[in-house]
């Protein structure tokens, strides 16, 4: 290892080797303990939902939350590798698709009533930090119309963003829907990312 302890790539790697460690496909599950931690949103017997879910850290993570008595749901694009518990089902397909639904439909798809709608999903980046954003945004309301749909009242929603322009506005509409909402940027996010977390508390 090259670098000092503050510099960032030095963090990076520290978080990748402990994902390796701790059995986790991906970093990224460090972002979804640090939220857990700070706010306990998983519980026991929770129904989750896990939307942009590979390679499937967040999805493993939830699982071991719920226990074999809950059940969560991952979605994702791509097809996921990793092997999960008979109570972790994984969906291949694109969120979007799924956001256009109704709620009935959507019901029947991949079930109705759960206590937390989680996304992690990011688009395909192009350098430009407005397209990127505009494009980030694009998705996070596709989790927010999906949670609006499926979500039980008092229900939580976690939901990465790249900051940029329509920001705020997102902000506002999680503000609408839930009792209480948080932005929260993760120790283990990479300082020059410009992602962050918007988590809605209480679905009203
Ligand atoms: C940062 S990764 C998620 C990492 C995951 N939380 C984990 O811990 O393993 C972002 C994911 O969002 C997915 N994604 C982006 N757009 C999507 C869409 N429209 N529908 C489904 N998944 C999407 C990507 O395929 C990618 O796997």
């Amino acid at each position: 290892m090259t670098g000092k302890k503050t510099n960032n790539k030095y963090v990076s790697d520290h978080y990748s080797r402990q994902a390796k460690k701790d059995d986790f496909p991906a970093r990224s599950v460090y972002k979804l303990k640090e939220i857990q931690q700070k706010l306990q949103i998983i519980k026991q017997g929770d129904k989750v939902l896990d939307l942009g879910c590979a390679p499937g850290s967040w999805t493993k993570f939830a699982g071991e939350l719920v226990g074999e008595k809950g059940l969560v749901i991952g979605i994702d694009q791509k097809a996921i590798s990793e092997r999960f518990p008979t109570h972790v089902h994984i969906m291949t397909g694109d969120v979007i698709v799924l956001a256009e639904k109704d709620a009935d439909d959507l019901a029947g798809l991949i079930g109705e009533g759960f206590h937390a709608v989680l996304s992690d999903m990011a688009p395909s980046t192009t350098g430009r930090k407005e397209v990127d954003a505009a494009r980030s945004y694009y998705l996070c309301r596709a989790a927010l119309t999906i949670a609006g749909k499926i979500l039980e009242p008092g229900g939580f929603f976690v939901c990465k963003i790249f900051q940029g322009e329509d920001f705020n506005e997102f902000v506002n509409k999680v503000a609408g829907d839930f009792e209480q909402h948080k932005i929260f940027k993760p120790q283990s996010c990479r300082k020059e990312s410009k992602e962050i977390y918007i988590i809605g508390l209480g679905k009203k």
